[in-house]
């Protein structure tokens, strides 16, 4: 028996006819190559697939402020609309701070790792339910793990008297994150 009668493989025997070379004949090693190619496309489709996905939760994880679920400005309200004391504001991810004619709103957003804080009136602190994180009413931390104070968010009124939260520009607590809606 001759090499070329021994092959487990029917595309790799000789033709009997002897005209047609294995290259175009179907199931042959062309064929063969562009299987491979094709499989080897769908799989770093795939891949980069799992990998944008990948990149995609890893961004919103680490989104600080949320701002990608959370238009940047946010109509609060009228005036009268807004309550004395302490709001927490769930659409917009922020808490508004009344105190008589004026008010103020500061980002509910743990400067952390981007839970929802809350509002302690027992002491007076905003905590996070996360990982422990306490921020004062002015903002700051006194504690860890989070390294930076909640932002402010400037406010304004539109032409209907409406107050607007504008989630991109931030304050720091020197008494000029105040509106006066008198
Ligand atoms: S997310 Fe708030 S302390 Fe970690």
């Amino acid at each position: 028996m001759s090499d070329a009668d021994v092959t487990n493989h029917p595309q790799d025997a000789p033709s009997a006819a002897g005209g047609m070379a294995p290259s175009s004949a179907p199931g042959s090693e062309g064929d063969g190559m562009s299987r491979r190619g094709f499989l080897q496309a769908c799989t770093a489709g795939a891949a980069l697939t799992v990998v944008a996905a990948g990149g995609y939760v890893a961004f919103r994880f680490l989104q600080p402020d949320g701002s990608l679920d959370v238009p940047a400005d946010f109509v609060l309200g009228r005036a009268q609309d807004i309550p004395q004391g302490r709001t927490f504001v769930a659409q917009a991810k922020l808490f508004v701070e009344r105190q008589g004619a004026r008010v103020r709103c500061i980002s509910a957003v743990c400067t952390h790792l981007g839970c929802l804080v809350t509002w302690d009136e027992g002491i007076q602190r905003y905590r996070c339910p996360c990982h422990g994180s306490d921020f004062l009413p002015d903002g700051t931390n006194p504690t860890g793990p989070a390294s930076k104070p909640l932002p402010f968010f400037r406010l304004s009124r539109d032409a209907d008297g409406r107050v607007i939260a504008h989630r991109r520009q931030t304050l720091v607590c020197d008494g000029n994150e105040w509106l006066d809606l008198g």
